[in-house]
């Protein structure tokens, strides 16, 4: 088996060398790349190609471990040259996730298959996780007899977006709680005690934890406040679709969903590594998010900490 990287920074190097530490051929390209990037690459000994398009066509298995800006247009230009799976690892929105599902879908004559994956944790944590969803994403579960630690959603590709998108509102809503409840302990000269209450029942870890979330805020609530935007944009898109709906609309694609779902279902129950979700969509589920508007003004606000 042969696995290529798109881009070769921290996420491709981590995974490079649990891949070369079990026999497995690992292989990019340097063309028009860093100092840094380079030395990565030369540093394990992978194979170099001279181009992305050599690097697609030689893998059975292509990743993209880029930025979430370039991973759309890298997805257009490769992903669909693989004879096999191309497999996105960027922090990128669900929007963003069937824009590339709807690419591969438009083309023909193509045998890649797109399975979306992100990553909870630190990829060098030992504790990293890689959840991912798409039409053959179970066939990654191979990537775990390597030491990876591959969960397996659903063959509905855009599933980890929306899992690493409703952790993002999770851990940004309470790093927002955090700063704001500490800022408050500091006016009162209680943030010694804020730290200790809370650690009661928090753990031990919380003041750790709560530190390093407000010291998070220093370089990166401006991006905070942007990825905060773009999910609230996307939750409206939701609501928006589902009330522009007609009733008979509604009606009819539920009787299409459902029996599209039993089908899926039932591919789904045949493989034993997906896990069946009802992708049904509850038009109450988008609406009343007013913690995630809090937490965008409170990103937007902070700019001296
Ligand atoms: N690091 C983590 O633990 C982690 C966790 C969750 C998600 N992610 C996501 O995983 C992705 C990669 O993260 P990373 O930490 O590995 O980033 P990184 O260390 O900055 O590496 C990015 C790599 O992509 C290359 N690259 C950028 N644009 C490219 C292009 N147009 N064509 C080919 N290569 C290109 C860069 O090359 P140059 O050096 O030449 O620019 C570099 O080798 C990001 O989308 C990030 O959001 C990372």
């Amino acid at each position: 088996m042969q696995i290529g990287f798109i881009g070769f920074g921290e996420v491709a190097s981590t995974i490079s060398k649990k891949l070369l530490d079990n026999n497995v051929d690992v292989l990019t390209s340097l063309k028009d790349r860093s100092k840094k990037t380079r030395k990565l690459a030369n540093d394990l000994g992978i194979n170099v190609v001279n181009n992305f398009e050599e690097v697609a066509l030689s893998s059975d298995i292509l990743i993209s471990a880029t930025s979430p800006y370039e991973s759309l247009e890298l997805s257009k230009k490769y992903g669909t040259l693989v004879d096999g799976i191309f497999l996105d690892l960027n922090n990128i929105s669900p929007k963003t996730t069937l824009e590339i599902e709807n690419n591969f879908k438009n083309q023909r004559d193509i045998n890649s298959s797109f399975v979306k994956g992100v990553i909870i944790g630190k990829i060098s944590s030992e504790k990293s996780v890689i959840y991912v969803s798409g039409q053959n994403s179970n066939k990654l579960s191979i990537l775990n007899t390597y030491g990876f630690n591959i969960n397996v959603l659903s063959h509905n590709v855009v599933d980890a977006s929306y899992i690493k998108m409703i952790r993002s509102i999770y851990t940004k809503s309470l790093t927002a709680i955090t700063y704001e409840a500490f800022k408050i302990s500091e006016s009162l000269s209680m943030s010694d005690e804020f730290f200790e209450v809370l650690s009661i029942t928090e753990g031990d870890n919380f003041e750790i934890q709560a530190k390093s979330r407000i010291n998070s805020l220093k370089n990166s609530h401006k991006r905070k406040y942007e990825e905060m935007s773009e999910i609230l944009n996307f939750l409206e898109d939701m609501q928006n679709s589902i009330n522009n709906e007609s009733f008979n609309n509604i009606k009819s694609s539920n009787n299409i969903k459902s029996s599209n779902n039993s089908e899926s279902s039932n591919n789904i129950k045949s493989s034993n590594d997906t896990k069946n979700h009802n992708n049904t969509r509850n038009s109450n589920n988008f609406k009343n998010y007013l913690m995630i508007e809090a937490t965008k003004n409170k990103f937007k606000e902070i700019d001296n900490i």
